[in-house]
């Protein structure tokens, strides 16, 4: 089975509700005539119920920014995944670099968290990448290896059909550094690689491995391109509709 491309726009912490509702509005049409791919937007979660409610009936697919793993309780500050269903929203962004950076969320909060989201039915949109330090240091492969065994500790074979792999190198997220389509490329594969020796070849040939970091109209295509990309996570350029329309129509 081909795997769906699928463009996911992270809002992060932008855009106010009517914006939020503007913006999406507009996208529901595009996602609707290009059946072919999937497309997500992720808000602020102070936008989550307003978008989610102007795109029903579309295919527009609304995400979150982050889960937590408990259903309720007191966990100040955070969202539960049934809160999210509550909401019909599908999909969660989880360990996103700025997470991991700013907040110091560990790999084993992660995990929690792709857990937790799994348990609800949610497509974890699990975020890893390599720092520049790590780069030059000859550490990409390890540490992606590392993020990977420890983000997804205890996520069957079953489960991980339904996963979703955002590679997003840090030195390329909102720099305007891409990484060129030849090392996401690289990247990607030895991700899909690293999937079919810890899990098996079906689950390795399924998952969706989206690339991240100064995705733009002018680099989407030559991404896409590539074999073992299966879709972006775009930041800065998810922010406009003319900017993020055109990601969207990749050809
Ligand atoms: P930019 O597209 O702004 O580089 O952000 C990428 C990103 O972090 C998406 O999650």
């Amino acid at each position: 089975m081909a795997r769906k491309p699928l463009i996911a726009g992270n809002w992060k912490m932008h855009l106010t509700v009517a914006q939020g509702v503007e913006l999406a509005e507009q996208l529901a049409p595009v996602a609707d005539a290009y059946s072919d791919r999937e497309v997500m937007v992720a808000p602020p979660f102070t936008a989550l119920h307003a978008v989610t409610a102007a795109v029903k009936g579309s295919k527009l697919h609304v995400g979150s920014q982050n889960v937590c793993w408990e259903k309720q309780g007191a966990f100040t500050g955070e969202i539960s995944p049934v809160m999210l269903q509550d909401l019909h929203v599908g999909m969660a962004i989880i360990g996103h670099s700025e997470r991991r950076q700013i907040f110091g969320e560990s790999d084993e909060m992660i995990n929690k968290r792709v857990l937790g989201a799994l348990e609800h039915g949610l497509v974890p949109v699990f975020c890893i990448g390599e720092t520049l330090e790590e780069r030059e240091a000859d550490k990409t492969f390890t540490v992606l290896e590392q993020q990977i065994t420890d983000g997804l500790q205890g996520v069957n074979e079953k489960q991980m059909e339904s996963v979703v792999i955002a590679y997003e190198p840090v030195w390329a997220i909102g720099t305007g550094k891409t990484a060129t389509k030849e090392q996401a490329q690289e990247v990607h594969a030895f991700i899909r690689q690293l999937l079919e020796e810890k899990m098996n070849k079906n689950v390795a040939k399924r998952v969706r491995i989206l690339y991240g970091g100064s995705v733009k109209p002018e680099n989407v295509d030559a991404l896409m391109a590539q074999p073992d990309i299966d879709g972006a996570l775009v930041g800065g350029a998810a922010l406009q509709f003319e900017s993020f329309s055109r990601i969207i129509k990749f050809t």
